[in-house]
């Protein structure tokens, strides 16, 4: 025998000899590592191979990673190989698979790597074992007794058909399968009659023995329009922004989105939410309806994102998240009917968005008082980088322009520290969403990783106490920041474990 020849099978042979693969691992949990030189071969070997697809470091990421390597425990020793493909370093790889995103994971099944099969967005590790139980299991296997169900504090979504080998039932489950983090059950049980009113070929959603909302279907119904119904009113009318439920807010069909930002500690919440729940009831299917807690440091970031300051709240931001515009309640009362006229407006595209601004005016950023305008405020000063202080002026007041040389004075004492920005805008002329606190001027300073905060300035109009004032602000800013970073980690952490719990007890269900 030649050389290479026995090279060749080698080679060849090497896919075929047991516990090879171990040499692949990321560690002793038996991931497979996948680049574009053992790809393919993971395939051949592997019936079902189980791949995340990641970029490291990836925020988006974060948890579809927790909740594969979940999985990943759970999943060791069974038909499911497991592997990861670090997507960022094999870019040819991921090129060739069409992988878009910085996190998916897909089930390649039978050696076949055109038509892998997406799993839907995991929320836990739990997600990832429901959905490959319900990819192999059959409607069968969701046949519930009703009693059974009305215990449950989760929402639970029920089928009630007379007959399983129906095409609704097809449909059902195909649902079931794309939806891994909500219950599913079949009942043919004619006690739902009784009790809901119900007919067959329903779905109806069940929460401790309280019926939500049912769907009739239909013929033609479709896997997406019973994912909307579900996805909608499995949620309570409003939510709450927090770690948990962003994922479900962002995954929602629903595009637009009316969001709430108000303290749970101030005194009008209970009358301010309940006006905002009152209204929502009416746009189900339409608008999403989400409040955000001011009071959360956590939401510091969403602020910034939807550039709303903690002053402001309680403020409504409608947002359209297909063309990204967002409107503003314009109105100081928050209550039930103007609520519901202005997201009534909304919809038939009759709001006006938000932000009335001059134009930005020429070398607006050239001389040391920047020039601002609506457009442009928000921008520069929720700026998490620069520490933005900011006149608010009227032209036509004496006390405003009497500011302006004390202005000029500390832009140019500050000119060439980094970071720093002084600027100015026209209140007049600019709606800018203050609610002036005292006379105007006012001096409002932005610090750098803080930006949706606003500190009013409030001491002497003189240059040094300016300066002192900005420099303490600085460093307030720089400790407070270190402190939240370190709440969300503690935060990530809980997730994480709350994760693990998780999947622990998912073991015995598996
Ligand atoms: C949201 O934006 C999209 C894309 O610009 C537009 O087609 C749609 O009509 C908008 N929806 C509303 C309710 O304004
Ligand atoms: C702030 O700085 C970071 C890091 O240099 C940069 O990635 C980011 O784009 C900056 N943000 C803005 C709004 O300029």
């Amino acid at each position: 025998m030649n050389r290479s020849l026995l090279l060749g099978v080698l080679i060849l042979g090497l896919p075929f000899v047991n516990g090879d693969a171990d040499k692949w691992s990321t560690g002793n949990d038996g991931v497979l590592q996948l680049n574009s030189g053992n790809f393919d071969r993971a395939l051949r070997e592997h019936e079902q191979l189980l791949v995340h697809f990641y970029v490291p470091l990836s925020g988006q990421g974060h948890q579809v990673s927790a909740a594969f390597e979940g999985a990943a425990v759970e999943l060791q020793g069974s038909e499911v190989k497991l592997a990861v493909v670090d997507a960022a370093k094999e870019k040819d790889l991921a090129k060739e698979l069409n992988v878009a995103g910085s996190s998916e994971i897909r089930l390649y099944v039978s050696g076949d790597k055109h038509s892998p099969v997406v799993c839907p967005v995991p929320q836990s590790s739990t997600s990832i074992l429901t959905w490959l139980r319900r990819r192999a299991g059959s409607p069968g296997d969701l046949v519930r007794d009703l009693s059974q169900l009305e215990t449950s504090e989760d929402v639970t979504v029920v089928g009630f058909f007379r007959e399983l080998n129906q095409e609704y039932v097809q449909t059902f489950y195909a649902t079931a399968i794309q939806l891994p983090d909500v219950s599913f059950a079949i009942t043919q049980d004619n006690e739902v009659t009784h009790k809901y009113g119900l007919t067959y070929d329903v779905v109806f959603l069940l929460r401790k023995s309280k019926l939500i909302q049912a769907y009739k279907l239909m013929p033609q119904t479709s896997k997406e329009e019973l994912m909307v119904f579900i996805s909608v009113y499995q949620m309570d009318p409003v939510t709450e922004y927090t770690g948990k439920t962003a994922n479900q807010i962002l995954s929602s069909p629903v595009l637009n989105h009316a969001l709430l930002f108000i303290r749970k500690s101030s005194a009008d919440f209970n009358h301010v939410y309940s006006a905002f729940n009152n209204a929502a009831q009416s746009f189900r299917v339409k608008i999403l309806f989400v409040w955000v807690n001011v009071d959360e440091p956590r939401n510091g970031r969403l602020m910034e994102y939807f550039r709303v300051r903690d002053f402001e709240a309680p403020l409504i931001r409608v947002v359209n998240l297909t063309s990204h515009v967002t409107y503003q309640l314009p109105s100081d009362t928050l209550e039930v009917e103007s609520i519901k006229t202005f997201c009534a407006s909304y919809l038939e595209g009759k709001a006006k968005p938000k932000m009335q601004s001059e134009a930005i005016p020429e070398g607006w950023d050239t001389q040391p008082v920047k020039e601002l305008v609506g457009m442009n405020l928000e921008e520069v000063a929720f700026n998490p980088n620069k520490t933005v202080f900011v006149m608010f002026y009227l032209p036509y007041s004496p006390a405003s322009r009497a500011l302006f040389p004390l202005w000029e004075e500390l832009a140019e004492a500050t000119e060439g520290r980094e970071g720093v920005v002084i600027a100015r805008i026209d209140a007049s002329a600019n709606d800018i969403n203050l609610s002036p606190q005292g006379a105007y001027p006012t001096l409002c300073l932005f610090p750098a990783l803080h930006a949706e905060r606003m500190v009013v300035y409030s001491g002497e109009r003189r240059l040094e106490d300016l300066i002192q004032f900005l420099n303490t602000e600085m460093e307030k800013a720089k400790r407070d920041r270190v402190q939240e970073d370190e709440d969300r980690r503690k935060y990530i952490k809980d997730i994480k474990d709350e994760e693990a719990k998780k999947a622990d007890k998912s073991k015995d269900e598996l």
